[in-house]
């Protein structure tokens, strides 16, 4: 199978005019006006972590300068500072992803800690020999192999929806590998290394008529477009803070209230439990039951700040530029000779992965780099993926809020360059 560009025969379109006012937003992130190997930093390495703005590191180091104190325990002034706003942070939470109740929000270290969880709780109580777990070709490795682990442990078989050449989910094989007998449906919403947003509550709404439990991955669409969980109906959703402005180390775990509390828990010891005997624990309800010890509090903050900021530019907003800037980018890059873009689903966020004829893509990476160009180069992270596409590496360029049309000229530009400094 192959997901090769094609090139355009019309000339690349204008760089994107909105409203959006990109130069007041860099000035956000300090670290954009920093140089690197003497050039001006250009960050198109968006998917693997976003830069944070000043508020979010403010919101971190003010907490630990003015407000440091354990939560959930204390009878003093700080701690009780410390726990409202660490509850604060869960309303929003809820607020930002359309949730019924905030206690429907766990806090975890990130998406992967969050499906480890449900393999552990989930997959514990509910697969069994003979079941199946759903999952598509384009997972990201953590939504891959903690499934594997559990269809060892259970017995039960890791099925996946297979992909067509554009990038797109076969939605008829889909309809066909969902049966009775499939248990969990775990899939990405948009793919971290060709970009594809799948149709996800088209394939929800067909999952529960099958009673599946859905498993809804948006750590790369939760930065990039609105999402409300209620209106896709997904049973579960995991985020990590780090992708979406926060800091790294913190993540959500969303559940539907009856199912988080039908849950065992997961990490057990303090402030998890209602009370310990020798002979017996009883825990809290979700989702203290799932957040043993002391958490990452300064994360959940820095979390908190980064989810108060995107707000205040509007999610809606993002989206519309960051969709510019990809068709923008996209209609560039096609027009460079020897480059392919790989995946071309019609619907797309910010992620344009890529090869250059004969050049290995970390030698790209590294050209870039010393232009003060940040990509990623490799699997990212999805072997099975490649696997399925007949290509072992590509170079990913992934978008930003913050990103400018002028860096994507000058990505073009170097790009353009690149076979040349090969030797090629
Ligand atoms: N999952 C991250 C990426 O795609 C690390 O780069």
């Amino acid at each position: 199978m192959s997901a090769l560009a094609k090139p355009l025969s019309t000339p690349p379109s204008p760089a994107p005019q909105s409203e959006w006012n990109v130069e007041a937003v860099r000035v956000d992130f300090p670290i954009l006006s920093t140089r690197v190997y003497n050039r001006p930093l250009i960050y198109f390495d968006n998917a693997a972590t976003t830069q944070k703005p000043l508020v979010v590191v403010d919101a971190i180091s003010n907490y630990y300068l003015y407000g440091n104190a354990n939560i959930h325990r204390g009878v003093h002034y700080l701690s009780e500072k410390a726990t409202d706003a660490f509850e604060t942070v869960r309303h929003q939470v809820q607020t930002f992803i359309g949730a019924r109740s905030a206690n429907e929000i766990v806090f975890v270290r990130g998406a992967t800690e969050g499906l480890n969880l449900l393999a552990a709780t989930l997959g514990r109580t509910r697969v069994k020999s003979g079941d199946e777990i759903l999952i598509s070709i384009m997972e990201h490795h953590s939504n891959i192999v903690p499934w594997q682990l559990l269809c060892e442990q259970t017995g039960a078989r890791l099925v996946v929806i297979p992909m067509h050449a554009n990038g797109e989910l076969d939605q008829a094989a889909f309809e066909k590998l969902l049966t009775p007998r499939t248990r969990i449906l775990a899939l990405t919403h948009v793919s971290n290394s060709i970009g594809s947003i799948n149709p996800v509550k088209h394939m929800i709404q067909l999952a529960h008529r099958q009673n599946t439990v859905v498993i809804l991955d948006a750590a790369q669409s939760v930065a990039h477009m609105p999402i409300d969980v209620q209106d896709l109906d997904c049973d579960f959703m995991v985020l990590s803070g780090h992708k979406l402005y926060g800091p790294t180390g913190i993540g959500m775990l969303y559940g539907k209230g009856s199912l988080l509390d039908s849950l065992p828990p997961y990490q057990s010891g303090g402030d998890m439990i209602s009370s310990v005997r020798i002979e017996k624990s009883t825990f809290h309800k979700a989702p203290q039951k799932f957040e043993a010890g002391t958490p990452h509090i300064a994360g959940v903050l820095g979390l908190g700040a980064a989810l108060d900021y995107l707000t205040r530019l509007g999610m809606a907003a993002i989206a519309t530029y960051e969709n510019s800037l990809l068709a923008y980018a996209t209609q560039v890059l096609t027009g460079i000779p020897h480059l392919r873009i790989i995946g071309q689903a019609r619907e797309k966020s910010g992620i344009i992965s890529f090869t250059i004829d004969d050049v290995h893509p970390h030698d790209i990476g590294t050209i870039l780099d010393r232009s003060g160009i940040a990509i990623r180069a490799g699997h990212h992270c999805t072997m099975p993926l490649w696997e399925s596409l007949g290509i072992v590496a590509t170079a990913r360029v992934s978008l930003g809020l913050y990103n400018t049309p002028g860096e994507i000229d000058h990505l073009a530009e170097t790009l353009n360059g690149v076979r040349k400094v090969m030797g090629l």
